[in-house]
This record gives C-alpha cells, structure tokens and sequence, in this order.
C-alpha cells in the first residue's frame, strides 16, 4: 500500500472521514469544500486577540459571502462589513442586525446610499465629493470616513489600498475641506477606518498603519470608532512549512498602541478589525478531477475541471494555492496544473512538482475559501460549482447548489418571443 497524499489535510482532519472522490461523487466536480470546526477556530482566534472590553472583529465578507457561512460567523459572535447592497443583503438574512454591519463604501450611487441610511446602517464614505452627496441625502445624520495612513501592504500592486497610488480613501490633508462639509450637513462623523491592502505576513505593517489612522484620529473630538482594516494573510505555502502570521506579536503590539491611544483621547472608543482572509481561506480545499494528461513541448500538463472561472487568483494575482493529489503515488514529477478554459493563462500552477497524476484523480486546491467562490464567474458558460460544508460531527451538507444549465439563461431575453 502507498501513502494517501494529503499531508496538510490530515494534519488538521479536514475531510473527517470523507472521501474527497466521494464528496466529488455525491456533489459534483469542481466542489469548494469548507470545515465548520476551522472557521469556528478562525473566528474564535480573532475575537479573542485584543484584551480590550470594545473590540469588535467585522468579518471582510468580500471574502466569502456565502449564506450559511455567514450564519457561522454570527453564531460566533463576529461582526460583519459589506462593500454593497448585495452583501448587505446576504448579511441580513445571515441574522445580523443593521448595527452590526458597516458598509465601507467606494464611489456608490445614491440608491445605495439610500439603501444603507434606510436601514440604519453605518457607511464609509471614501472621497469629499461622496460626503457631499451623503450630506445631501441625510442632512443631520450620521457618517463614517475612510482615511489613507499613508501605509501600503499586500501581496500584489492589486490589492494595495494605502499609499500615494490607490483610489481608497481620503487624504488626510483634506481634513479641512472634509470638517467644512461635515459641518454644512450637521453630520456626525462617528468614526473612521483605514484598510492598508491584503495578504501581508507581519504585524509591523499594519501597527504602522493603525498608528498613522490614530494620528488621524486625534484630530477629531468624540468619535465612537477606529476601524484599523483587515489583510492579515494565512501561510498558502504549507506544504514547504512556510510559518503562520504571528497573532501574538499582533496581540501584544495592537492592545500597546489601543491602551497608549485611549489614555491620550480621554474616551474608550471601540477599535475594529476587519479580516477577510484569515477568516475563510483555510477552512475551504477546492477540490477538481484530472480530467486529460498531456505532453506539449516543454510541460507536461494536467488537464482539470479547475478553470479560472472556478478559481482566479492564480492567473489574477499569480498566486500560490498548495495542491494535494489524493492518490497513493509515491513518486512525484514537475507538471503544469490547468483548468478547461479557452485562454492559454488558464493556469493553476506552473511546473509544480507533485505525485504523478493519473486521469481521473481527485485533486484539492488548498486554502480556497478566501476570494474562491466570491471571485467565480460564468466565464465560458461554465457552471459554477456547489458549496458543501463539513459539520463538526462529519456530516457533509450542501450550502450551495451548483449553477444549472438554465441558470445560464435565466436573465437573458430572447428576441423570439
Ligand atoms: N477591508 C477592506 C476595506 C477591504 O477592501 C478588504 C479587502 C478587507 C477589509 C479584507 O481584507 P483581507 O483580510 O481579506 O485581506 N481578491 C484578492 C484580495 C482582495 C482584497 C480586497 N479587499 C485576493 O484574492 O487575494
């Protein structure tokens, strides 16, 4: 008997007792695949991780804005942030109330403010010209503001929303043109929030970031909120040991900098965090079928159902997925991973050395369930896949269907009839 491949998997009984081929025989191939216990433990870590009684962790759920996982993380007593009326709307239904939503707005229309103060839900604005218009429509209400600190980081120019280049937020030098306005509408700014960009490895970064937010904090009396962001990353390199993003030197710096802060401003303000990634990357392996094998030239390509219009972070960002390949290969070979869409980038991972694939093999992408599903497109008119979850007692259920082939028409209008 060889060995089963699945190293990372085992290490934390992901599948419980589930056969991948199995999962992929009841609910369809491609099929993202998520662990209740993980994201419970994900929640749980980022909850606890300031010893602050305000401190409230706003799910990014950008990020994964699945139905059932939302109910999870409300079960577990996290907040949530929306990016639009259709994430707010999934939310909602999700059970949580208007006031645990914070709508961090960039460039909406007026429906969509509309949409948020109809419903008591706080909003960022992001540019004068936006607080304006807020101004306009709730004269005497109350607003929130994003700020850019200054500070940058992520793992691609994409993702960077801090720093000289980015379209976020508002310059802290318009502070004066930004009080003038507040103040022609009467409106409240309750807080203000700052996103340094996704996918960075250390505390440093972001406490440099959350600095540079409370400078900007100072010059406003009374607020409610700091919103410091989200964009802590989760090692995708497991298979090479590649180490975890040290929460504790995040603990220790963050509560230093919250203490030192509220001592300055008099007030016990309440500090958000707002952490997509780390919340739902690692509780989701994607898994695929090997559907072809070939060699063309310089690769050897493995052909799978995996196309980027299932996943598109590798071919949007080149970005690093592990793969597992549940076969009992002990030998391993350099292979080109590729899905089944019509553009040659359509590429999972390049000259990746892995146990030698066979057709028919079922394969797991890892650490999917950050931007996987949320990012899937009908590219091709291709189906997108189901959503299972496995409970905490094993039971594997089904939290979203799989597009069918009418579903691909649904919205569409012939001019038949
Ligand atoms: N807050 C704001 C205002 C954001 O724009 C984002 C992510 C987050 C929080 C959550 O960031 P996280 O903790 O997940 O890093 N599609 C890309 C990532 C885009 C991030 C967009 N904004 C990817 O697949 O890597």
């Amino acid at each position: 008997m060889g060995k089963i491949n699945s190293k990372v998997t085992d290490s934390v009984n992901f599948f419980k007792g589930n056969k991948p081929s199995d999962l992929t025989a009841k609910f369809g191939s491609p099929l993202y695949v998520y662990n209740e216990s993980i994201l419970r433990e994900r929640c749980r870590e980022l909850k606890n991780l300031v010893d602050y009684k305000n401190f409230i962790v706003n799910y990014s759920a950008k990020a994964n804005s699945n139905l059932a996982f939302l109910e999870i993380v409300n079960e577990e007593g996290l907040y949530v942030d929306a990016m639009s009326m259709g994430e707010i709307y999934v939310e909602l239904k999700a059970g949580f109330k208007p006031e645990q939503i914070f709508f961090i707005s960039n460039n909406i229309s007026e429906e969509e403010m509309k949409f948020a103060i109809e419903r008591n839900i706080t909003l960022s604005v992001d540019s004068l010209s936006q607080l304006e218009r807020y101004g306009m429509l709730n004269p005497g209400g109350k607003v929130a503001a994003r700020f850019n600190s200054g500070v940058g980081a992520g793992h691609s120019e994409k993702v960077i929303t801090g720093g000289k280049k980015t379209k976020f937020a508002i310059n802290p030098e318009y502070i004066p043109e930004f009080k003038e306005i507040l103040k022609k509408y009467d409106l409240k700014l309750m807080g203000i929030n700052n996103h340094i960009g996704s996918l960075f490895m250390e505390a440093d970064k972001y406490i440099e970031g959350v600095k540079a937010t409370l400078e900007i904090a100072k010059q406003f009396d009374d607020l409610d909120f700091v919103d410091f962001g989200g964009g802590i990353g989760i090692p995708y390199e497991k298979l090479n040991d590649q180490p975890r993003f040290d929460l504790e030197d995040l603990s220790r710096q963050l509560g230093e900098v919250i203490d030192g802060f509220v001592k300055e401003y008099g007030k016990e303000i309440t500090f958000k965090i707002e952490p997509g990634r780390y919340i739902s990357a690692e509780c989701c392996v994607l898994l695929g079928t090997v559907h072809a094998i070939k060699h063309n030239n310089v690769h050897k390509f493995v052909g799978t159902d995996i196309g980027f219009n299932v996943l598109q972070r590798p071919v949007m960002y080149d970005s690093h997925h592990d793969i597992e390949v549940y076969n009992d290969a002990d030998d391993t070979e350099p292979v080109t991973v590729v899905g089944n869409i019509c553009e040659s980038g359509d590429i999972l991972a390049k000259d990746r050395v892995l146990p030698v694939v066979s057709i028919g093999d079922t394969i797991g992408l890892l650490d999917a369930g950050a931007y996987g599903y949320s990012m899937a497109s009908n590219y091709n008119n291709r189906l997108r896949p189901a959503e299972v979850l496995i409970r905490e007692n094993g039971e594997a259920v089904l939290i979203r269907e799989a597009d069918e082939l009418e579903d691909l028409t649904r919205h569409m209008i012939s001019l038949k009839n």
